[in-house]
């Protein structure tokens, strides 16, 4: 009810002649520029005029929102190609929603501009048009977006002018889908949201100890057996098991179908295959692929298993460029994640494979590092050959830069931001991933208790990640090599969507403002109030969320 209230009192302002304040819109991120006018434009119909030289799903976008307003408003909604007018045509001689392209803006930029009468959109491709279609929804009535508005409804949304264009290149959000895993349907609900809150990258955590999750043609065991365990650590105890079988996997046409549905939110899918390291997924269903030649079990606990790929084998190599192969055949991105973290090298140190292959290499301990630590620098270096040969780059973890690392690789700083920091100090391209400020499975609050499990040890409040600051003693030619930020979901001590969606919002929120905003631009009050604006939206939208008004626990157990 209140919430009606609240939503009735901005429309009436909105609809009076008197000039708004910026501060009722509650855009996050937190755009470039608002400079707002007098009045008012009245949305009771969905008269929309789109550039003839827009992409086709540029256009399916902007006729989606059409849509939501034809059957909110009920009146007959138009869509065409705008004839006559181009992105010089001035504001005050249209009428209407006009799409129109301007190709001396960024690929991202946007700008949008409302009067009385017209609502002008211009940009110069897919993204920026999707930016402005989202900036332009969290300006309409939250019950547009969940289809809700039905027959007749209009509403005001004030004259203002907004430009705006992100400040990290790379937007990204991680999801672990190997702990626990997701559905094609609620990966997809994962994106709408990421979408929403101008995220551009979907990094998609596909293989792990307790599960392989993507099915490759060349070796159906990995799905068959690598994708399900015998049971699943309980609670923080790592010796606890419920004994129940777990798993699940993505066919190929699914994957298909998850990078297409990202593609028209403007999102890139950049698939992870972690190695060498993180294996026993693919270990459990191929045993040559380690060094004792097993057995062994998809892992049923957390943690970090001593048991790795054997890099001393061709047979390994000729495996992982199958399966990249097949890997680079789904996702289009240019870049591959190959994991790299946390791989202890005391099962090559006792193997005579891989200790002949150090051998051969000539691999010396010295204080760049241990033969095993100059082992995994041939194997990253061998992937990122066999990578580069189909027109890829590599992304690893910044256990990569241990040692000797390639020119062209790019670092994803997780253990802190030293490594992000010494990488790009070194003129390696680095996204900024440090636990202590982009790790959402940690829990937002000391008193929380709605997560039943949940790394008991790490806590990572709101405002903790709002403060992050990337560029934190960097110089100019350093601060160049930062694409951007993630934040990841790593899914242990998540167990389902609602679990999820309450370590996500409103810290995607939070980690949206830190990708996009300007720094000058951030300010934590005002984040605060706007993100408390936003969860009526979480609401309708059957999104779970860290209340930030009048806590309520719930407990999913
Ligand atoms: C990581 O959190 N092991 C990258
Ligand atoms: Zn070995």
């Amino acid at each position: 009810m209140k919430r009606i209230l609240i939503l009735a009192l901005a429309l009436a302002m909105g609809s009076s002649c008197l000039q708004a304040k910026d501060t009722e819109l509650h855009i996050i991120p937190q755009p470039q520029s608002i400079t707002m006018g007098k009045g008012s434009f009245k949305v009771k119909g969905a008269n929309f005029n789109y550039d003839g030289t827009l992409e086709e799903r540029t256009v399916k976008a902007i006729a989606s929102l059409a849509d939501e307003l034809y059957v909110a408003t009920g009146k007959v909604s138009s869509i065409a190609c705008a004839t006559g007018v181009n992105a010089r045509t001035p504001l005050g001689s249209l009428k209407g929603f006009y799409f129109l392209k301007d190709t001396t803006l960024a690929p991202e930029e946007y700008c949008i501009e409302i009067n009385g009468k017209a609502a002008k959109v211009t940009a110069s491709g897919h993204n920026g048009f999707l930016y402005a279609l989202m900036t332009l929804k969290q300006m309409m009535p939250v019950e547009l977006l969940a289809g809700k508005l039905a027959g007749g409804v209009s509403w005001n949304i004030p004259c203002c002018t907004i430009k705006d264009s992100p400040r990290f290149a790379y937007r990204g959000v991680m999801l672990d889908v190997a702990r626990h895993f997701y559905t094609v349907d609620e990966v997809k609900k994962f994106l709408d949201l990421a979408a929403f809150y101008k995220i551009n990258r979907f990094h998609w955590h596909l293989t792990e100890d307790q599960g392989w999750r993507i099915e490759i043609k060349k070796y159906p065991l990995l799905t068959e057996i690598g994708a399900f365990r015998s049971g699943t650590q309980t609670t923080y105890d790592r010796n606890t098991n419920d004994g129940k079988r777990y798993g699940g996997y993505y066919t190929q046409d699914q994957i298909r179908e998850v990078v297409a549905y990202a593609d028209a939110l403007g999102i890139t899918v950049i698939p992870e295959i972690d190695l060498p390291g993180h294996m026993l997924g693919a270990m459990a269903s191929y045993p040559w692929l380690g060094c004792t030649g097993g057995p062994y079990q998809v892992w049923t606990r957390w943690g970090v298993s001593d048991q790795v790929l054997c890099v001393g084998k061709e047979k390994t190599f000729e495996f992982l460029f199958d399966v990249l192969d097949e890997i680079c055949g789904l996702f289009p991105s240019e870049y591959i994640h190959i994991g790299g973290d946390e791989c202890p090298k005391t099962s090559w140190d006792k193997c005579p494979a891989c200790q002949a292959r150090m051998d051969e290499l000539g691999l010396k301990a010295d204080e760049r590092g241990t033969r095993g630590q100059k082992l995994q620098n041939y194997v990253t270096k061998r992937i990122q050959d066999h990578l580069a040969g189909k027109g890829r780059k590599i992304i690893g973890w910044d256990e990569v830069l241990e040692g000797d690392l390639a020119e062209g690789a790019t670092v994803m700083s997780w253990r802190g931001a030293k490594g992000g920091k010494k990488a790009a100090g070194l003129g390696f391209d680095v996204i900024m991933s440090p636990n202590s400020h982009c790790y959402f499975d940690y829990k937002q609050a000391d008193s929380d208790d709605y997560v039943g499990v949940n790394w008991k040890r790490h806590q990572l409040p709101l405002e903790k990640v709002y403060s992050y600051d990337p560029y934190e003693d960097l110089d100019e030619t350093a601060q160049k090599h930062i694409l951007g930020v993630q934040a990841n979901l790593w899914t242990e001590y998540i167990r389902n969507t609602n679990e999820l969606y309450y370590l996500t919002l409103p810290r995607l929120c939070a980690i949206s403002e830190v990708q996009w905003s300007a720094a000058s631009a951030r300010d934590f009050g005002r984040f605060c109030e706007k993100a408390k604006a936003h969860q009526p939206i979480f609401n309708i939208l059957g999104y779970n969320y860290f209340p930030l008004a009048e806590p309520e626990r719930k407990n999913t157990k």
